[in-house]
């Protein structure tokens, strides 16, 4: 079965088994037959966060479980509940939409609700954490549905439990946030300011916010339908503040976002610039011109071609900056 048009990065890559899962009973199913033919398990969402470096010689499942739902509203809060096969922007609009603010900034990241927590999606100056209530998954082993709150998850930069201690023994069923009914304007972030002051909006609602996220974005990223890509390909680097210092009398201009006390975030997208990657293409695998996080199949790169291409810049950035980056796509 042909994974490409389930990966954004559109690399051919195959499965030996595919089943579309559009309920908890499909779920139960699948998982069930699955323990009876033990093989390799991957779980697909939106298939936007994902590296194809050869096939997948096993079960693939693809979470397609649709429904958005109203669970509980207060004077000053909505409660929703969303399917782990809805596609994150639709709920971000749907919100927009309604009134119920929070994830504006979150506009057009591409994927699936179910997928969201896995890493704690973020940009733009908000994280998905801050509207995340909890989450329902499923056990592989037992079948039983398991609530997540929000403390469970333990989610921080690009992280939760799901991609350490409880890597590979759940699956995300639903998702339940906590949505504002008062806007909560975030325009932290320098370039919505900029965007909405050249849209000529001094004081913004949730949906210039949202407008101005999708300028952003859209000017910025590649539209993955169009130049496969995977958004960031690695994480913004955390360094100790004296590995920062020492950084700094040898790059002066070297950008950075305050972490904690002790640690400090470096972009990752500048280092790999400074080391002359930004716009270099190596066949059909390269480095977007406009944003250089991002790799990109130029329309027949094999996932081992994008990995060589990750792996030269890991070295680069190794030899001149002294940091290890570390890739944010998962790589199968
Ligand atoms: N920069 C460069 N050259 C580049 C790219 C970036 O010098 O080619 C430097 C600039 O100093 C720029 C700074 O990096 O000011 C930050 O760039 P940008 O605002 O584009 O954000 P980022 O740190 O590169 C992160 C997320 C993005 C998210 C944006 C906006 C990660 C790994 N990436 O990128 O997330 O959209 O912030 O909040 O944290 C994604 O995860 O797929 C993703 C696109």
């Amino acid at each position: 079965y042909s994974l490409r048009s389930l990966n954004t990065f559109g690399i051919e890559a195959n499965c030996r088994y595919f089943i579309e899962i559009n309920s908890l009973e499909d779920l139960k199913q699948a998982l069930t037959w699955h323990a009876e033919h033990p093989q390799a398990l991957l779980i697909v969402g939106g298939g936007s966060n994902l590296l194809f470096t050869k096939n997948h010689e096993g079960l693939c499942l693809k979470m397609n479980i649709q429904g958005i739902e109203q669970i509980e509203e207060t004077e000053e809060y909505v409660h929703i509940r969303a399917g782990a096969g809805v596609i994150w922007h639709e709920l971000v609009q749907y919100c927009v939409q309604k009134g119920y603010h929070g994830m504006e900034n979150l506009s057009l990241i591409p994927g699936t609700v179910g997928a969201a927590p896995m890493q704690n999606i973020g940009a733009y100056g908000v994280e998905l954490k801050e509207v995340f209530h909890s989450l329902k998954a499923i056990n592989r082993q037992s079948l039983e549905l398991h609530d997540f709150s929000k403390e469970d998850c333990d989610f921080g930069y690009r992280h939760s439990i799901f991609k350490t201690t409880h890597k590979d023994q759940y699956i995300i069923y639903s998702v339940d946030f906590l949505l504002s009914k008062k806007a909560r304007i975030n325009t932290s972030y320098g370039a919505i300011q900029d965007t909405l002051k050249a849209m000529g909006i001094t004081e913004p609602s949730s949906a210039d916010v949202s407008r101005a996220v999708i300028q952003i974005r859209q000017s910025k990223l590649p539209d993955p339908k169009i130049t496969g890509n995977a958004g960031s390909f690695f994480k913004n680097p955390t360094i100790k503040l004296s590995e920062f210092e020492r950084l700094q009398k040898q790059f002066p201009t070297v950008p950075s976002y305050p972490v904690s006390a002790e640690e400090i975030k470096v972009p990752a997208g500048w280092l790999i610039e400074q080391c002359g990657w930004k716009g270099k293409r190596i066949g059909d695998a390269g480095v977007h011109p406009l944003q250089a996080l991002v790799l990109v199949n130029y329309g027949k790169a094999s996932g081992q071609d994008i990995w060589n291409l990750a792996m030269s810049i890991q070295k680069s950035v190794q030899e001149k900056f002294g940091i290890r980056i570390q890739p944010e796509v998962n790589i199968v």
